[in-house]
């Protein structure tokens, strides 16, 4: 198990789908134009949310290679309906040890969402390294970038926002996450290996009605934030306590800053 529940990616998906950035997209979409047909790997695929939300700007033959190491995500993913001229294979591979296993075989484009916050700068550096061997351009989408806003404001939330932030630096599977350094770092890291890449922001918007995804949202902070030692849990109650109150009143709204990058290598 992973840790990310078929549950939560479900609640997410429609909202990340709405914020993937589209000038990013298309630039995907451009690099294959002329292509009849694709081979796709998806590391860290979940449920397939990015197979379901690319899948219409690539050519029309795709072969999908999901891959992750969370078997009943890999199931779920597996088994949804997909159209005639797509094949869709998982495949169990733990990232942190086995990148170049998930890379081998037919490929000509390697896709991820939400994943590179996740990992560290020296998986990262061999995810760079391993693309560039085999000349494999890289759309990582929603990647989280550290910037929070929301409304209405609470002398709290500062505080609350820098305990998540160094969360998220803590060990997820591939040793220190980039966390919220994980957009700029990734950047760096595909330039550094020749690549050309385009970037743009694919923030998460909930507006007052989006009660269920706040609430998951604030409670995981909470949670995050009590992990850190660096607050006192009356103070972290009483804050979600609060923010809980605003999402019930219909008042409350966030935004979650996140990026879309696309790196290709030079022609
Ligand atoms: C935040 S979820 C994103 C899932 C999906 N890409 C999406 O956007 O809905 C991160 C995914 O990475 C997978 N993952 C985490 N660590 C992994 C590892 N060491 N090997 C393979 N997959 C991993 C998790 O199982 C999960 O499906």
């Amino acid at each position: 198990m992973s840790g990310f529940s078929a549950g939560w990616l479900t609640l997410r998906e429609p909202y990340d789908r709405r914020a993937r950035n589209g000038d990013v997209l298309k630039a995907v979409a451009a690099r294959f134009r002329d292509e009849s047909s694709i081979a796709v790997v998806d590391l860290g695929c979940g449920t397939g949310s990015t197979l379901r939300a690319i899948s219409s700007h690539l050519p029309a033959q795709q072969t999908w290679r999901l891959v992750d190491n969370d078997l009943s995500l890999l199931a779920h993913a597996a088994g949804l309906a997909r159209p005639p001229k797509m094949t869709v294979a998982a495949r169990t591979v733990d990232l942190a040890r086995d990148l170049e296993l998930a890379l081998d075989g037919p490929a000509d484009l390697v896709t991820t969402s939400a994943l590179l916050d996740l990992v560290s700068q020296d998986w990262l550096d061999r995810l760079a390294i391993e693309s560039a061997a085999r000349r494999l351009p890289v759309y990582a989408a929603l990647t989280y970038q550290g910037e929070v806003e929301l409304a209405p404001t609470d002398p709290f939330d500062d505080a609350i926002i820098a305990a998540v932030n160094r969360h998220q630096h803590s060990d997820k599977g591939f040793g220190p996450a980039l966390g919220p350094d994980a957009v700029e770092k990734s950047i760096k890291a595909f330039e550094k290996v020749g690549y050309d890449v385009s970037q743009g922001p694919s923030d998460w918007v909930f507006a007052q009605h989006d009660h269920k995804i706040q609430i998951e949202i604030l409670d995981g902070w909470a949670c995050a934030a009590r992990e850190t030692g660096m607050l006192s849990a009356g103070r972290i109650d009483n804050w979600l306590a609060r923010r809980r109150q605003h999402v019930d009143a219909e008042c409350s709204t966030m935004s979650i800053g996140h990026v879309d990058i696309f790196a290709a290598p030079r022609s």
